[in-house]
């Protein structure tokens, strides 16, 4: 895929629902009495991966439209074992969360994933769980899992050792169907979307600013779930107007849940012109509309306790940094080298290939700001959709575009990203 040039990128856009969100709806959903009513589920190849999993687990799921779903629950002990491995596809988050949940069922599980997924770290999860005194297997650490589901879990204490939410979340969903309390607590506060739709499924969550406690529960119930637009899907909209001289862009109906939203603090302080109205919450969680002009920007540095909130869109920042003036850095951030790809080599790698001037750290990235548009050529994205985002956006303002490699990895969270940036680029 070849990304011309842009002059601004003009127009009003929704983008799909919220990925964390719609695996979240559908897996709680699956645990849940009866129906939930999913408005707004964001149809990608990962949330696609979570639909077949629930339903290979004996749920059944009915499709009302694009992004509307009823998710009929099993019950909160209610999954059946499959005779085949479940494969999460691309999803970490659908295998960690997954491995959290099958830990309290009955029966033997196998869960698998691609390539990509069956090379990233399980034993974040396995070794809490263990400690619940779950049954679980895993390859050296690696794909695939094999759990063996126990009515004997008991509630822990446990420190992240790691900032993540989907460890958190995958302790949380355990907790559940264990013995006594479950307290998690975080060093460096994660995305909290497990413990809100826990809560208004009618389980009992204590949320602390450091730390989540959930007691075992007999039942939950969702019934509805409205899922706002992916804060990571308007991202690279945000970066790509910041940087296009003449932009007016409004995206409507973002979720703008506060620990995802670290992006727009962080282009705040560097001198960009992003105002959101319309603030509402819906189904738990904020959501509203974003809209942002172009803006020069001012480097910034980045550092350990706002990577949780913007641990996505790093690599877009890579890009605003690169035509902010001065030197911007990227600290506590080695988490990225345990993303779909090894994100710090992706990102500078491909970015230096384009004329920026970035550089590699063990756990982050510094990039020297030029007021000039990079210089554009060939970006691979290594099948990790955050890095074909990245490309596609760098082509836009670059001075003589990019040509993505496997550009289709954008599907794995946004299918019609390609679409919907064209509809709103101007020359
Ligand atoms: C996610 C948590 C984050 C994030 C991922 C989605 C979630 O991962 O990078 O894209 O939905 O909980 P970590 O928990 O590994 O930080």
């Amino acid at each position: 895929m070849r990304i011309e040039p842009a002059g601004a990128l003009v127009g009003h856009i929704a983008v799909p629902g919220d990925k964390s969100l719609s695996h979240r709806a559908v897996l709680i959903g699956a645990l849940c009495e009866g129906e939930t009513h999913v408005q707004g589920f964001g149809r990608s190849a990962d949330t696609e991966s979570t639909l077949a999993a629930v339903r290979a687990l004996g749920a059944e799921v009915d499709e009302r439209g694009d992004d509307e779903l009823v998710v009929h629950g099993a019950g909160i002990r209610g999954l059946h074992a499959p005779d085949a491995p479940v494969d999460c596809g691309n999803a970490g988050t659908l295998m960690r969360l997954l491995t959290g949940i099958l830990a309290g069922q009955q029966g033997r599980f196998e869960l698998t994933g691609d390539e990509s997924l069956r090379a990233r770290p399980m034993d974040r999860v396995a070794e809490p769980l263990k400690r619940m005194r779950a049954r679980i297997t895993t390859s050296k650490g690696l794909p695939p899992i094999i759990v063996e589901g126990t009515d004997a879990l008991v509630g822990i204490d446990y420190a992240l050792p790691v900032a993540s939410a989907q460890v958190k979340s995958a302790i949380l969903l355990a907790g559940l169907n264990a013995h006594g309390s479950t307290t998690v607590s975080e060093q460096t506060p994660t995305r909290d979307h497990t413990e809100l739709m826990l809560a208004a499924a009618g389980a009992r969550v204590r949320r602390r600013p450091h730390s989540v406690l959930i007691e075992p529960a007999a039942r939950l119930q969702l019934a509805e779930v409205t899922i706002p637009g992916d804060f990571s899907s308007a991202a690279p909209f945000l970066v790509a107007a910041t940087l296009l001289s003449g932009s007016e862009l409004t995206i409507h109906d973002v979720g703008l849940n506060p620990r995802r939203i670290g992006l727009l603090d962080v282009l705040e302080r560097m001198g960009a012109r992003i105002s959101v109205v319309n603030r509402r919450k819906v189904s738990g969680e904020w959501m509203g509309d974003v809209d942002v002009r172009s803006a020069e920007l001012v480097a910034t540095h980045v550092g350990a306790e706002d990577v949780p909130l913007l641990v996505d869109e790093l690599p877009l920042f890579a890009l605003a940094a690169a035509s902010a003036r001065g030197e911007s850095r990227v600290t506590g951030a080695g988490e990225l080298r345990v993303k779909e790809s090894d994100r710090i080599e992706t990102v500078t790698n491909g970015l230096r290939t384009l004329g920026v001037r970035i550089r590699a750290r063990d756990d982050g990235f510094e990039v020297k700001g030029v007021p000039t548009r990079p210089t554009g050529g060939q970006m691979p994205s290594n099948g990790d959709h955050r890095i074909a985002v990245l490309a596609a956006v760098a082509g836009l303002v670059s001075r003589e575009g990019v040509e993505v490699g496997d550009a289709d990895a954008v599907a794995i969270s946004f299918p019609g990203f390609f679409d919907l940036l064209d509809s709103v680029s101007k020359r």
